[in-house]
């Protein structure tokens, strides 16, 4: 038979493969390769949570739960956000535990999306959000952010950007790539906005416990947000808990209808055993995010001094565990020199422009590595500017 087409559709063809991969492929061929590349906590899963997961195991908890996560889960995050927070999510009908944010982000956007329907979207940001967008069928529209303002998007900046076709604003602070936190200011400005034109805002809070000296407030619980805002989180990264893949979604009734009934058909119920481990987390893993937070904070002020010191201007990140430093004074774009850097000194950063054309100039690197690590790549970055700074 003669083939006359691609048998994989249009959309899926669209979609842009993810810039981060390329440079994992090309470090994986390479021999003693510094990475601070990939955006998971370097820590191994809290020693209680691990035995509660192998607990539940032996104990023959290996079923499906309910669909929307466990009831002892769910009302354990009611409990955590009204205590993070003092905003109340009713567990029977406003939580659904999730395979990761990474899900929740999808079944936020389905749920409120149709065909065409734009969604603003902040750069740069995780990868995975424009993508996210289009894979529930919506369009995302590029709103860029600049170091000037501290990688914060702005009211105006939002509105600039509005169309009759805006449907929701898609925010992640503490952000990945550039370690930016919002002002309250800043969050007041975008409140404003969604109130303006009535617009859903999704909220991804994955890296909220990982905050360096200031105040992180949950957009939900801004004056009038609560009924328009779709709140994600999960345990990856304040728990280091990335490969037991839970997440979950808090918002409205009307909403989380449309994404229980998404979930259920996707997945059925996340993982149970992750299930087991996370409510062990969010009742007596206080200390463990603590102490994580703390060696967070070291190491954070080790890689942007040295940035600086190196001459890689370093904006402050004040959340997650991402160092963004501007590489213009090498004259190189970001792609030449995490490319030449991997090659002369076999360091692996990624490029800005991964995360958005607003991040073309920058690179990112991920301090959640072990401070030997951090300085074997100071080290190895210094050389490489003495050479090319
Ligand atoms: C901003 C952001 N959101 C979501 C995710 C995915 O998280 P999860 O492991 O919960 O799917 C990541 C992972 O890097 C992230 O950086």
């Amino acid at each position: 038979m003669i083939r006359t087409r691609s048998y994989v559709s249009q959309s899926v063809q669209h979609l842009r493969p993810s810039g981060i991969r390329r440079y994992f492929d090309i470090a994986a061929t390479m021999q003693d390769v510094v990475t601070l590349g990939i955006g998971e906590p370097d820590f191994v899963t809290p020693r209680h949570i691990v035995d509660r997961g192998i607990e539940s195991l032996n104990r023959g908890q290996t079923a499906y739960t309910s669909n929307s996560g466990t009831i002892e889960l769910r009302r354990a995050i009611s409990a955590y956000i009204k205590g993070l927070y003092g905003v109340e999510y009713a567990p029977e009908d406003q939580i659904l535990v999730t395979v990761g944010v990474s899900e929740a982000m999808w079944l936020a956007l389905k749920a409120i999306l149709d065909p065409g329907d734009e969604v603003l979207v902040p750069e740069p940001c995780f990868v995975a959000n424009a993508a996210s967008v289009e894979m529930a069928g919506g369009v995302p529209v590029p709103v860029d952010t600049f170091v000037e303002d501290g990688f914060q998007v702005t009211g105006a900046m939002l509105e600039a950007a509005i169309t009759p076709r805006t449907k929701a604003i898609l925010i992640n602070y503490p952000n990945n790539p550039t370690g930016a936190t919002l002002t309250r200011e800043r969050m007041l400005e975008i409140a404003a906005v969604a109130e303006k034109y009535d617009l859903v805002v999704l909220s991804d809070e994955i890296y909220e416990r990982l905050v360096y000296g200031v105040e992180q407030t949950n957009f939900a619980s801004l004056p009038g947000m609560y009924d328009r805002t779709i709140s994600m989180s999960g345990m990856s990264k304040s728990f280091a808990m990335t490969g037991w893949r839970i997440g979950y979604v808090c918002a409205a009734p009307e909403i989380m209808d449309g994404i229980r009934k998404l979930h259920q058909y996707l997945i059925m119920s996340a993982p149970t055993i992750g299930q087991v481990a996370a409510l062990e987390a969010l009742t007596h893993g206080d200390d463990d995010v603590a102490s994580m937070r703390a060696e967070y904070d070291t190491r954070r002020r080790m890689i942007v001094d040295g940035f600086n010191q190196m001459g890689l201007t370093c904006f402050e990140p004040r959340g997650a565990f991402y160092a963004f430093p501007s590489v213009a004074v090498t004259g190189m774009t970001d792609e030449q020199f995490c490319e030449r850097l991997l090659h002369e000194e076999r360091v692996a950063l990624i490029p800005g422009s991964a995360f958005g054309r607003s991040g073309a100039g920058f690179v990112r690197a991920c301090y959640a590595t072990s401070r030997s690590n951090i300085d074997k790549a100071l080290e190895r970055l210094q050389r490489f500017m003495q050479r090319h700074g």
